[in-house]
């Protein structure tokens, strides 16, 4: 019932997010003025959203002055977050802003210890991609105290009102586009199955899991139902999934185990849905090591350069394509809203209730890549070169 009642929720997510994506329909909720910089004047140009029926959201105060932004991160192991922070950085900086950017080696301590020092050290605003959505409570009441206003990046923060909008890419629709993705190249509508899966979800602290989980599950529900699609390790709820951290190595050992343990003797993988890039790594080292039927549909998300040249090879089938570029320019546009007192930009003011509230929130449009389009998508774009993926 629970699950329905989340389904429903997330359902409206997606035709909200439908509707809207990155720079188109925004609907506007009021920042108050921060006593700011000249340099919010200067906010880069970002397309500019036509205003849409006024979705009502809190703003919080924004009180702190100055000129300087804290960005924290939380890590460079991932290929992504490096990517996110450096286009921060260049954006914030062409716009005016000093920019504190710190990566905190998914280290919950590490994390909190760098935004009290951006808290301490000035900064006037956060943008904060957080590493365990749950941990950041008690040093989000020091920027709130301070009137520092804080943008969750990404993943979102919970349980604290300090935190005043969000943004990141539809993360529903990441899983629908991927479980559609399984239904589209396996024909399910007409092929007669059964189908094996093996599904890897992400980590259980990141508030982003449940969706892409959520997301991917609604499309497949339908053909699990209908016995198209099974799941011979018998794992499929999102507690029994996940992997804690996003970690390759977790996401690798625990397929190695539903491998021997239900794959040793012929039987074929046809699925491996994977939340991610870092977890389907994990997996197709697993299958590489242990596996000798028919290649499954690997799923995947972020086009990390590994996991496309894995596609290029054959050994993923696809990813989804969040652009980067695309979120940090939102954000920076965020933040210049913020700084400036004007109306902040938000498509969505429904879906990611923080235990505080509905955190008024923009949501970009993700996109699959697959061996057709990654081209046009990661090359023709200037995304990657074609030397990033040799
Ligand atoms: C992000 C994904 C990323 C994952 C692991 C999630 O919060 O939305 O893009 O793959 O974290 O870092």
């Amino acid at each position: 019932m629970k699950k329905k009642v989340l389904s429903m929720v997330l359902a409206t997510s997606m035709v909200a997010a439908a509707l809207v994506g990155c720079g188109g329909g925004a609907s506007e909720t009021a920042a108050p003025a921060a006593d700011t910089s000249a340099a919010a004047e200067e906010a880069p140009a970002a397309e500019e959203a036509p205003a849409a029926d006024a979705a009502e959201a809190e703003a919080p105060a924004a009180t702190a002055s100055g000129n300087k932004v804290g960005v924290a991160m939380p890590t460079k192991d991932l290929q992504r977050w490096n990517q996110d922070g450096s286009n921060m950085q260049a954006e914030l900086e062409a716009a005016g802003y000093e920019v504190d950017l710190q990566y905190a080696s998914n280290d919950v301590a590490t994390q909190v210890s760098q935004i009290e020092n951006m808290i301490n050290g000035g900064c006037s605003a956060l943008v904060i991609a957080s590493i365990d959505g749950e941990s950041l409570t008690t040093v989000l009441e020091s920027a709130k105290s301070a009137g520092i206003p804080v943008i969750a990046y990404d993943r979102l923060i919970m349980n604290t009102d300090a935190v005043s909008y969000y943004a990141t890419f539809d993360n529903y629709m990441v899983g629908t586009k991927q479980g559609q993705y399984i239904v589209d190249t396996l024909d399910l509508d007409n092929a007669d199955g059964p189908f094996n899966m093996e599904i890897t979800g992400g980590s259980p602290d990141d508030n982003n899991a449940k969706f892409f989980y959520q997301g991917a599950i609604d499309v497949l529900q339908p053909y699990m139902d209908a016995g198209k699609i099974v799941v011979p390790s018998g794992q499929i709820e999102f507690a029994t999934v996940g992997t804690p951290g996003w970690a390759t190595e977790t996401a690798q050992s625990r397929m190695e185990n539903i491998l021997s343990s239900n794959y040793a003797d012929g039987t074929n993988l046809d699925i491996a849905l994977c939340s991610n890039d870092s977890t389907a790594l994990g997996v197709e080292n697993a299958l590489a090591a242990n596996y000798t039927g028919e290649y499954p549909v690997v799923t995947g998300q972020d086009c990390d350069i590994a996991n496309v040249k894995n596609m290029i090879d054959g050994k993923q089938s696809m990813s989804i394509f969040k652009d980067t570029r695309t979120l940090a320019s939102q954000v920076v546009k965020m933040v210049g809203q913020i700084m400036s007192g004007e109306t902040v930009d938000v498509n969505d003011t429904e879906t990611y209730d923080n235990g505080t509230g509905v955190i008024p929130s923009y949501l970009c449009e993700p996109v699959f890549a697959d061996i057709n389009n990654y081209k046009e998508l990661l090359i023709d774009s200037g995304y990657y070169t074609e030397a990033d993926l040799q």
